[in-house]
């Protein structure tokens, strides 16, 4: 449906988009991940025809999308600004694209009206837009995206001015909607939750290149990097140095005093160099049972925050305060997530705890990728 090769974009001396590539298949649901000015936009814009790639191709069922114009291509699109006509109706907002398309008057109020209701806005068709919230806007906007039943949907942060619970309704409203219609969407986002929800298959960009093309769980188990490891799930970040790496991918890491067994795969540096080890806050256990060989380290409360379905612990790990750099020897600090908070009293600050993980949660990384 929708093909890239090594497209780049340069924006005077910016290189906002470096070579990106992928393929997406009919039916798909992709999402662009990345943080602010990665270069997501413009990607969506290329694909979408408003602005032309400095090199590489982009395809769009087969066919160079250089040779049409935008409004030639059947493509439903919801960008950050949202481009309603601001004068009339959310009906006729929605009504828009099928009176161009020439459809009778009396299809149109039908079809109209069921997307206004896909959306949650049934009754709403007659007010003018300036007359909605900004959530409403939002939803107008997605059901003309969607109301000429286009076979490619290109979303950029269609949800991101809703409030939370609005918006983890609409992800999960969207992808029933995409299932459903079986329309190819790629979405850009800077919400990881949604990418997770919402996508077939994730893309992670930073400063304009792909870090991580996989499935959602892939991402997020299996991150290629340390910047995926760092923006998906709230990860613990440690200085370690590699003592071996073994040929089945199993690394062994210094950390402190100590040395732990780790996932190493694709590492390729020799004994000795600095590494950098990942645990993700709700890897870190404080209720382990203990073993002789299971990896733990001793911390200390610092902080505990209630976040109602979750505590989120602050603790700092003295044995670690040499690998740190730290000379105060008070240690690094690291997050734990507590998810089995009704099965004990919370641990108050000042507490000794022992902070256990298995052997499969600890990454590795080089120092700084
Ligand atoms: N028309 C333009 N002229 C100059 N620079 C641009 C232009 N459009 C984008 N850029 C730059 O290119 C980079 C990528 O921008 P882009 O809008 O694609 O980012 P993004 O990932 O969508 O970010 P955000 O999450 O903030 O929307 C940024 O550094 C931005 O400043
Ligand atoms: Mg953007």
């Amino acid at each position: 449906m929708v093909r890239l090769e090594r497209v780049s974009k340069r924006f005077g001396e910016h290189l906002a988009v470096d070579q990106v590539s992928f393929e997406l298949a009919q039916g798909s649901f992709l999402t662009i991940l990345g943080p602010s000015g990665s270069g997501k936009t413009t990607v969506l814009r290329m694909i979408a025809g408003f602005i032309a790639p400095d090199a590489g191709s982009i395809a769009i069922r087969g066919q160079p999308v250089t040779d049409q114009p935008p409004y030639a291509r059947a493509i439903g699109m919801v960008f950050q600004k949202l481009a309603l006509f601001p004068h009339l109706s959310a009906f006729e907002n929605v009504a828009y694209p099928l009176r161009r398309r020439g459809w009778p008057r009396s299809e149109i109020a039908e079809r109209v009206e069921g997307y206004l209701a896909l959306v949650r806005l049934a009754g709403l068709g007659q007010r003018p837009i300036q007359a909605l919230s900004g959530g409403q806007q939002q939803r107008v906007a997605i059901a003309r995206a969607l109301v000429f039943e286009p076979d490619l949907l290109l979303l950029d942060e269609p949800l991101a001015a809703l409030d939370r619970k609005l918006r983890e309704d609409m992800q999960l409203e969207f992808r029933r909607i995409q299932q459903e219609l079986g329309v190819t969407t790629i979405n850009v986002t800077h919400d990881q939750r949604e990418a997770l929800v919402m996508s077939d298959r994730v893309i992670v960009m930073d400063h304009g290149r792909i870090r991580q093309d996989a499935a959602p769980a892939a991402a997020y188990g299996a991150p290629a990097d340390r910047f995926v490891a760092g923006f998906i799930g709230v990860t613990n970040f440690l200085p370690a140095t590699l003592v071996a790496l073994e040929a089945d991918g199993q690394a062994f890491v210094r950390l402190g005093g100590q040395v732990f067994k780790a996932r190493g795969a694709g590492l390729g540096l020799p004994p000795g160099a600095p590494v950098t080890v990942a645990i993700r806050a709700e890897r870190l256990r404080f209720d382990l049972p203990a073993q002789p060989d299971q990896p733990a380290f001793d911390a200390l409360v610092q902080e505990v925050i209630f976040e109602g379905d979750r505590l989120v612990y602050r603790l700092q790990v003295p044995g670690l305060a040499e690998a740190a750099g730290d000379t105060g020897q008070v240690g690094p600090s690291v997050l734990a997530f507590d998810y089995a908070r009704d099965r004990q009293a919370p641990r108050q600050p000042g507490a000794q705890v022992r902070l256990a993980w298995r052997r499969e949660d600890m990454m590795i990384f080089p120092p700084d990728a």
